[in-house]
Parts: C-alpha cells; structure tokens; sequence
C-alpha cells in the first residue's frame, strides 16, 4: 500500500516509524515533513493547504491511504476533499474535526449525551456585558477558553478576577484572532490529567495505552504551558476500572452520537482527561493524535499500524492488526531550544550519538538540514524515546539518552514520568 502521511512534528515522526515498519506499507510518501521522518519516507513535494495540489500527488502516485497527523489540515477539511475525491483518509471530516476546533461544539455535544465534563457557559463578543457580570458572579478560579484553535495557547486559570476580566477583553480583542470571537468559561476542575488515545471506524474502536504529558516548562510542573515536554506510557493512573468508565461514559456515547448525526468519526480520538475519585471526565477532545504522547505511546503498538489505520478509515476497523505489549514501558523526553516557549535561538547544529540500541529512538521535530548537519529550527526540537520493562528502567534509559544529545542552549525538564511512579508506589 502507498501511503502519504501529513505533518512534520515528533508525532509524525513517530506516526512515520510506525508506519514504514507495518507490513502492509509499500511506499511511504511525506509532506512537509522533517529531516527525520525524510530518513523513512520520500518527501512529496506538495503543499498542504493547497488541497488541490495534495489530491494531485495522490492522484499521480496512486495513494491508497492518507494519515493527516495535525489539526489543522482537518479543520480546514482536507479529508472531506480527499475522500470526495475517491481516496482513503485516516483523519476525521471537518464536521466532526469540530470537536477540537470549536470548544463550544465539542461541549453541545457533551451536555447533549451527557458526557461528563466541567459544566460552561459559552459567550460571544456582542454580549460584552453579560459575560463581565457572570464572571463577578461566580467562585474563582476561572477557566476561561477561546472557542477556536489557538495551538494551546487559548485557555486561561484566573485565580483573581481582574485575570479573567483581562483575559476575556483580550480574547474578544483579537488576540486569538477568529478563534476568540467566542468565549467559553468553565468550572475549574481537580484532579489528574491522562490521555487516550481511540482509533476508530465510526462505532468499533480500539483503545490505545493511556499516557501522561507534561504541559509546562519546568521541573514539577511550574512555569509557563508549552505544547508538552515529554509523556509516558501506560498511564497507570488511569486502572482498567476507570478505562471501563472512559469507555461507557465518553467515547461511546460519543462515537454514537456523531454516527447518528450522519457523521462517523473515523481516525483518531484523543481524549482528554481530568481523574478525580476514579471518575474520569472530559478535558479537552481532539482530532488527532497527541504530541508528545505519541511518541511514547506508539512504541507500545506492535504489528502493522498501517493496516488498522486503512481499516478504520474504510469503515471496518480490523482491531487484530496490532497487538498492544503490556509488559513494557515508554518515556520521551522532550528537547527544546532554551527560551521556549518565549523566543529562542535557532540554527545550532544538533549532534548525535553515533549507536541507539532498539530500545532507544530520537524523534525529531523542530529540526532542519544544512550541509549535512542536522540544527534547530523550532521550539521543541527532539524527543528523546526509551522502552524498558518498567517505568522506573524507561526514565532512566531515556535520560542516559538524553544526555548523549546536545546542541547550543538544549534544555529538558528532569522530572518526565516522575508522577507515574509516585502513583504506582
Ligand atoms: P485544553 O486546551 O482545553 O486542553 O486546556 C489546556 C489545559 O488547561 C488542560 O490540559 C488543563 O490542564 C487545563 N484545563 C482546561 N480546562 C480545565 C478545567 N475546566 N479545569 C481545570 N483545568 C483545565
Ligand atoms: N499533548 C497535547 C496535545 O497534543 O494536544
């Protein structure tokens, strides 16, 4: 089978390794890609928000299966384009890529199904004074978020309402652009955060290991929220009682109530969630794989990715096509390019170590090729990955590895998959 995978992230990387590993994967074709995914995958020299000039390239090349790893291409509906056109795509259709690109969608549909969630109340610009006074009327702190896709940078916690005044006028503003003119605000809730990723046809799903990352910048999650500085996998966290709530109380009802509206959901569900009690509830949905828990969830999967991709995108998902390892472990630590998530330097030349052992992967991401040599160019720049027979053994190797890279101004946080130990103890 050819295969065009979209995106040029760590998540894709891993994405690319496991899919030039399945059996079924021929050809595997990538755009725009990344100087490590180009060491699995011929580049295809299109651009991806010309969708034309994407369904061109499968037309030459005769792609049987598009995976498309970001959100952004799916808001924008280049599966629905893609599918309409007569090819395979893994990745949700706009409709149902709503549940990421527009909060207030993705919580109709909650409320709707009862699918537990912090309760909200959603405002737009022109009910200026409304929103001002229900901010004054209820208890801090405050979650305020932009509807729309804002790369992460959308939600505000105001402990003092003068922050979320702010933080609304801000919003409403521009500052977020079209993805603020509606404003969410939502109950705070406690508890632990995981990830689950669901691969599925429209109804029948298989559930990856759930995962943990690590949104801010520093040691014991203190300082600003990045796109995420590393994760692990299994989330033990999240016990097999819980699994069995996450499954009948939110991606069931979920996945039902998108195919009777007409629209199955076929790719990958990301759920997001808070455990409080051993009850989960939603966070956040997204449309798409997870960066950086990909990179360690992946890694888990054996078999042929490819397969159960294809399968689910046609609508018969063949859940047998891989096998999940439960005896092992995952840890990716997240390089980045000191600064970030502020402004950094870029162009320091990245160098290597010259063996990984087949428990040891280097996912790249913000990377780019020069004259041979391999520099930053963005925020996060590697993930440095390690599967061990414990989690204590996969933090330790992906450590060791972390510390044979280097490049100018490198910097990790040190305490990666610290916080499943504490909880498995
Ligand atoms: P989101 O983009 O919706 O995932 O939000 C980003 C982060 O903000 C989440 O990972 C949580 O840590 C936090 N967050 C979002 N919504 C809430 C909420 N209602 N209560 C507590 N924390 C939240
Ligand atoms: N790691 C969080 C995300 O991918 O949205």
């Amino acid at each position: 089978m050819k295969i065009l995978l979209i995106g040029s992230g760590g998540r894709e990387h891993a994405l690319a390794l496991s899919l030039s590993k399945s059996k079924s994967c021929g050809q595997l074709f990538a755009a725009p890609g990344n100087p490590g995914i180009f060491e699995l995958a011929v580049k295809a020299d299109i651009d991806i928000n010309n969708h034309h000039s994407v369904v061109e390239f499968c037309r030459k090349e005769s792609i049987e299966l598009v995976v498309i790893g970001p959100e952004q291409p799916l808001a924008d509906g280049l599966s629905d384009v893609l599918t309409g056109t007569g090819f395979t795509v893994f990745g949700p259709s706009k409709y149902c890529s709503q549940l990421e690109s527009s909060k207030d969608f993705s919580k109709r549909i909650m409320q709707t199904n009862n699918i537990p969630t912090a309760s909200y109340k959603s405002f737009t610009a022109s009910e200026f004074e409304s929103v001002h006074n229900y901010i004054d009327s209820i208890a801090l702190p405050i979650v305020l978020k932009a509807d729309g896709l804002a790369a992460g940078k959308g939600v505000v916690i105001a402990a003092d309402y003068d922050t979320a005044h702010n933080a609304v006028d801000s919003m409403f503003g521009g500052e977020f652009g079209q993805a603020g003119s509606r404003v969410l605000i939502e109950e705070f809730m406690t508890g632990q955060e995981a990830s689950v990723f669901v691969i599925t046809d429209g109804l029948d799903y298989l559930v990856f290991p759930p995962s943990q990352d690590h949104k801010r910048i520093g040691d014991g999650d203190t300082g600003k929220n990045t796109g995420g500085m590393g994760a692990y996998a299994p989330a033990e966290l999240v016990t097999n009682e819980i699994m069995n709530k996450v499954e009948s109380r939110i991606i069931q009802p979920l996945l039902k109530a998108m195919s009777d509206s007409g629209n199955p959901y076929r790719g990958c569900l990301y759920v997001g969630l808070m455990i409080e009690n051993d009850n989960p509830k939603v966070v956040e949905f997204n449309v798409r794989f997870g960066d950086p828990e990909t990179q360690a969830v992946l890694p888990l999967i054996k078999g042929d990715l490819a397969k159960l991709f294809y399968t689910a995108a046609i609508g018969y998902i063949e859940k047998d096509a891989v096998s999940i390892d439960s005896n092992l472990h995952s840890v990716c630590v997240v390089l980045a390019s000191g600064g970030y998530p502020d402004s950094f330097e870029k162009g320091y030349e990245i160098h290597f170590p010259e063996n990984l052992s087949e428990n040891e992967i280097i996912f790249q991401a913000g990377t780019t090729e020069k004259d041979g040599n391999t520099l930053n160019s963005g925020g996060r720049v590697l993930g440095a990955t390690a599967i061990a027979d414990s989690l204590e053994n996969a933090i330790d190797s992906a450590y060791k590895l972390a510390a044979q890279i280097s490049f100018q101004n490198m910097y990790y946080r040190k305490d990666i998959g610290k916080k499943g130990i504490v909880k498995t103890n």
